[in-house]
């Protein structure tokens, strides 16, 4: 199987250009799900899911099929995330026990949490790709540090 390499050093780049003097986050986060679509190779769904005041998930900017829009704690690959707090990389979605499946195509995912500045998560990065173990430790790593960008851009002004 052919190893994918990303640029992530030129992703994280691109990402601070626009977020460095952008207040509001639904512009930032639409122009990175289009970045990580144009940059990222063999992808089939690249976006954000946002946590509300009812500490669930709701669907935000993305690119890709149409997808559920919201996802309660505890489920499915974006829910495990949000709960743990922590990145979580799946090569086969079959072997994930409640992978939600909002594209029958997705065959791996990798979802990264995002913390705003006094490290409350805000929000995960949700990445599928149609081809089995698409995503390396690399790409886990590379993934953290674009999440770690946003973290650093954004204020997440609504309006
Ligand atoms: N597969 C995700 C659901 C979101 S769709 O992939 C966009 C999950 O299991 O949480």
């Amino acid at each position: 199987m052919a190893v994918l390499k990303t640029d992530y050093e030129t992703i994280v780049a691109q990402i601070k250009a626009f977020g460095e003097d952008e207040p509001h986050f639904v512009p930032f986060f639409s122009n990175i799900s289009a970045i990580l679509w144009q940059n990222m190779e063999d992808l089939n769904w690249a976006g954000f899911y946002l946590v509300t005041k009812e500490d669930d998930l709701v669907l935000g900017p993305f690119q890709g099929k149409v997808a559920c829009i919201h996802i309660a704690k505890g489920k499915g690959v974006c829910g495990t995330a949000f709960e743990k707090k922590e990145q979580v990389l799946v090569k086969n979605v079959h072997d994930f026990a409640g992978h939600i499946a909002c594209d029958e195509a997705s065959l791996s995912e990798v979802v990264t949490p995002i913390f705003d500045k006094e490290g409350n998560i805000r929000a995960v990065l949700d990445i599928d790709s149609p081809s089995l173990e698409r995503f390396s430790k690399e790409d886990g790593e590379g993934l953290c540090k674009i999440c770690k960008a946003i973290s650093e851009c954004t204020d997440w002004r609504l309006q």
